[in-house]
Order: structure tokens, then sequence, then C-alpha cells
């Protein structure tokens, strides 16, 4: 190498490093350009999962508040958490973020840095806002959106807005958990999802609270010679109805895929104006062949357990939240009627405890030994042949056995026509769930395998066998002991979120004289 070769070198190289430099400057500052323009945005709950302090981040969601003008509050859903954009008033146009009010959809894109305030690990330093949806003050002020704590029934009546309170997006994210749990627990165990119809021309549980479906013109329906409505020329050439339960059909599943499940809306016509009542609710129906009432009652056990223990180990904050809310709530009620047990508790409770099981007779025996009996406390009478109240139901739960308990072999005249005789011809191999401040959560059975016994509660029930030839026909081949369950999904959710009321655990709630939205 000569000394001429290494200047001429030196000094390319210093040209060529300005060149580069600058080019580099050039590009990075393009790529930054294309890079705000085409950032993606981040959900809060991944920032607040993994947060990476100094990284540039976008966030979108919905103002919550806006404070001192400097603190921005944004809650994009994905957590009960909001994010806080931290902002010098002056450096912003006035007139934008004078639409940065509560309720109001922006992006916000800045920098992550740690919170030095209270309340929040980190917060955005902010760089650029958009706002992408305004939301009117004067509109905000006559709804959900004021923040301020709101009354549960005030909030259901503008139910496409409470989702976007704390305590509804907990309720919303835990019900999506609990219905993610039920697939993942039933696939685990070899189950198949059966979709069974919601139009069926059964009333699985004899009860007879049914909807009609029909295409007639209801103002002139057709009628036959006797003046009987004539459902040949209606759309289906029969009458026909939203479903009750999709038991019948799940067992005609199970008697050959062994194990099925159904997960599906249902709907009843029964006018009871209650917290625990819903004309359309979802119900969850496992079904298994080559099974008895026991081993129903070890699947119903196992599952409900599974279900808290998933809530527990997957919605930390969401549960946290709703705890704190139920304590509160607790706290507002007399001393003698708040619960022992805090919401957490509760779950943790029945994941980790068995269920006492016991007869309907024994039952009614526990009950006339009680204090409220003998003192004459009960509203309603306790005697053998009477159905128990929920007043009963709730002495034996949370006074008497203080767990979850399971009521077996109840009088054959209570329950459906397929619930499988016992030996003493009195009783029936049912078996219902009691879970404290729900009451029944689960109603289930072994299923009345034999033709003959089946048909003869048919004959008892008023079940017409040509209408239900299908059902009846599983028992002609290859019958086999069999048994289920149905799980109210509600009454689940309700006792995995505090939730008193069950229309604030179903985002549109249908009940008597309620179908708004
Ligand atoms: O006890 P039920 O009526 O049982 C059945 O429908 C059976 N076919 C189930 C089966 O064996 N496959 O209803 C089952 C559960 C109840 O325990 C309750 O949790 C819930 O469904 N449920 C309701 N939930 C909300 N609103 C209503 N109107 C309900 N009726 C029943
Ligand atoms: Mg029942």
């Amino acid at each position: 190498m000569n000394g001429n070769g290494s200047c001429y070198v030196a000094r390319d190289v210093t040209l060529e490093k300005w060149t580069a430099s600058y080019s580099y400057v050039l590009i990075l500052s393009i790529f930054a350009e294309i890079k705000k323009r085409h950032m993606k945005r981040t959900k809060i709950s991944e920032i607040l999962a993994h947060p990476e302090e100094g990284s540039k981040v976008l966030i979108q969601g919905w103002v919550r508040a806006f404070r001192s003008k400097r603190f921005i509050q944004i809650n994009d859903g994905s957590t009960i958490h909001t994010l806080q954009a931290v902002l010098d008033y002056e450096d912003f146009e006035e007139a934008m973020l004078k639409r940065v009010t509560t309720g109001a959809a922006i992006g916000v894109t800045g920098t992550l840095v740690a919170s030095e305030g209270k309340g929040q690990s980190h917060e955005i330093q902010v760089e650029s806002i958009e706002i992408i949806g305004d939301a009117a003050p004067e509109e905000v002020q006559k709804t959900v959106m004021q923040p301020k704590k709101h009354k549960l029934d005030f909030l259901r009546e503008q139910a496409h807005l409470r989702f976007r309170t704390n305590t509804f997006g907990a309720v919303f994210r835990i019900r999506h958990g609990l219905s993610y749990a039920i697939h993942h627990f039933f696939h685990e165990k070899g189950f198949y999802n059966l979709h069974t119809p919601i139009i069926t021309g059964s009333d699985a549980e004899g009860a007879g609270e049914m909807f009609r479906v029909t295409n007639f013109d209801l103002n002139n329906i057709p009628k036959n010679p006797e003046g009987e409505i004539d459902f040949s020329s209606d759309f289906f050439g029969k009458p026909v109805n939203l479903t009750v339960s999709g038991q019948l059909e799940a067992e005609l599943g199970a008697l050959a895929l062994g194990q099925v499940y159904t997960f599906g809306p249902t709907f009843r016509a029964e006018n009871s104006n209650t917290s625990r009542h819903l004309a359309e609710f979802w119900m969850i129906e496992p079904e298994v062949a080559f099974s008895d009432n026991d081993e129903n009652m070890d699947l119903a056990e196992s599952f409900l357990k599974y279900l808290c223990s998933f809530v527990l180990n997957n919605y930390p904050d969401d549960l946290a939240f709703l705890d704190d809310r139920d304590n509160k709530e607790q706290q507002q009620k007399p001393a003698k009627e708040r619960d022992s047990m805090r919401l957490k508790e509760r779950l943790e409770f029945v994941a980790n405890n068995d269920f006492k099981r016991i007869t309907y007779t024994e039952a009614i025996e526990v009950l006339q030994r009680s204090k409220p009996y003998k003192k004459k406390k009960f509203k309603y009478d306790v005697a053998w042949g009477k159905d128990l109240q929920s007043e009963h139901e709730r002495y034996l739960v949370e006074k008497e056995f203080k767990r979850p308990v399971i009521i077996t072999d109840y009088p054959a005249s209570f329950k459906a026509f397929y619930m499988r005789q016992n030996e003493d011809d009195e009783t029936v191999a049912a078996m219902d769930v009691l879970f404290p401040g729900i009451g029944e959560i689960v109603g289930g059975s072994q299923r009345e395998e034999r033709m003959d016994v089946l048909k003869r509660k048919c004959a008892d029930f008023s079940v017409d066998e040509k209408e239900i030839w299908w059902y009846l026909d599983t028992r002609k081949f290859g019958t086999v002991p069999h048994a289920g369950f149905g799980l109210g999904f509600e009454r689940m959710v309700m006792f995995a979120t505090g939730m008193t009321n069950i229309r604030d655990v179903i985002p549109f709630p249908r009940t008597p004289l309620n179908a708004e939205f």
C-alpha cells in the first residue's frame, strides 16, 4: 500500500461516510414519516403486559376523562385499565383539544414512559392526537358516559353505551372467558360440540312455555273447516316453536358420538319477572352415553370447579374490580344479609371444596329439623311431595351446608318425562346443583333408556309419541344408559362476576315487555 492510496481512501471514506450518513438520516426520516402514517395500533392490554419504555406507540380508544388540560385517560376495551396520555396544552391546536371530551374516540401517538404519578405504572408522552369520532358533551350529559357511579337499571336502558362502563367491560370480558373455557373443557375431555336446532316442534321440558314461530299473516290466519288454525299451510307445515332446550336432539348425538354438548340460545316464555330468569338465555347441555347419574354429578362438579378456577386464573384485573364492587354492595346490605365471603373467596371456595350431595327426601328431613321450619319462618310449607322453594334451597346452601349442594332423586311428578324412573317408582334419577346466592344453576338427570317405561311416562305427561317418534327410536336401536345436564350460562356468569341481576350479565336482555335493543 502506498501513502497516496491511503490518503485517497481516507478522503473517499470521509466523503462516503458523509453521504452515507446524510442519506441515512434522510431515509430514516422518510421511514419515520411512513411509520407514523402506517403505525399499527397497540392494544392497551398488550402495552401494560409488556411495557417497553422509550418505545413509540399508537393507541386508539375512547376518552374517559381529560383532566387539568394535561392528562387524557383512554380505554380501548382490551382491559379494565385506562392508559394515561400526557401533553402540553400549548403544543396543540386548542380547537382540536376542545374535541377531546369524554366519550370521544381518539388516536394518540407518543413515547411510552414510566409514570411518576400515582395510579398507573406507565403513560404516553403525546406527540400527536387524531380525533376519530366526536362525542357531543351535551349528548354525553344524558348518558352513562358521565364519569360517575350509575344505577344498574339506568345502565340497562342504555344497553348500547353500558359496554363503556368498567362494570360491564369486566362482566363481558369474563363472559367471553367462560364461553371459551366451556368449549376448552369439553374438547379436552373428548366431547363433540353439537349444534341443535333453534326452531323445533317438540317441547323438551313439557312446561309449555314456548314462543311460537310462524310466517302466517297474523291478520289472516288460515282456518280449517272446524275453525281451528290450519298449520299445514304454515311454513313448516306444522306448529313449531323456539327451543327450550337442545337436550332431546343432543341425546340422539350422544347415542352415536358417545359424548356431545350443546351451547346455544334457549327461549322460555315464562312470565317470571325475577332477577334469575330471562326469556332468552344460553344453555350448555352435555350428554354422555354409557353413563349414570353419579357420573353425571361428577362431571357437573368438575365442570363448575374448572370454570371458577379459569376465571380466577385468567381475569385477575376484572375480578379485582368486581370483587371490590361486590364488597361495596355487600356493605350496603343489613349485616344479616351480607355474604361472609368476598367474590374471589366464593370462587376459590367452589373450586376447592366438594359439593354436598343429598337426596330430595333427605333435604326434606333436614329442612323439617331446621330452626326456621320449627319457628315457622318459611313462607312455604316443607313436606314430602311439595316442591322446594327458593327460601328452602337458600337455607340448605347458605345456612345448613355452606357450600354448593346437589339434590338428587326428586319425586317424578316434579320433573320432565325423560328422567329415569328409580326402583321405588316414585322418584327419578334427577340432580339439581344449587349455588349460594344463585339457587339452581344446573338441572340434569339420567335418562329413561327403557322403552316400555319411557312410553308409560309419555302417557303420564301427555307427551304425544307421534310427535317425538325420532326420540323414541333411539331406544329401539341399541339403547344404553345415558345422562346429561344443563348449565344456565347466565347464572354461571352471575356467580363468576357477583352481579345479582341476570339482566346485567347478558349484553341484550330479553324479559317480559323488554326487547328494546
Ligand atoms: O333445569 P332446566 O329447565 O333443564 C333443562 O332444560 C334440561 N333439558 C337440561 C338437561 O338435562 N340437558 O334448565 C337448566 C338450567 C337451569 O338449572 C338454570 O340454570 C337455567 O338452565 N335456566 C334459566 N336461566 C335463565 N333464565 C331462565 N328462564 C332459565 N330457565 C332455566
Ligand atoms: Mg330445572
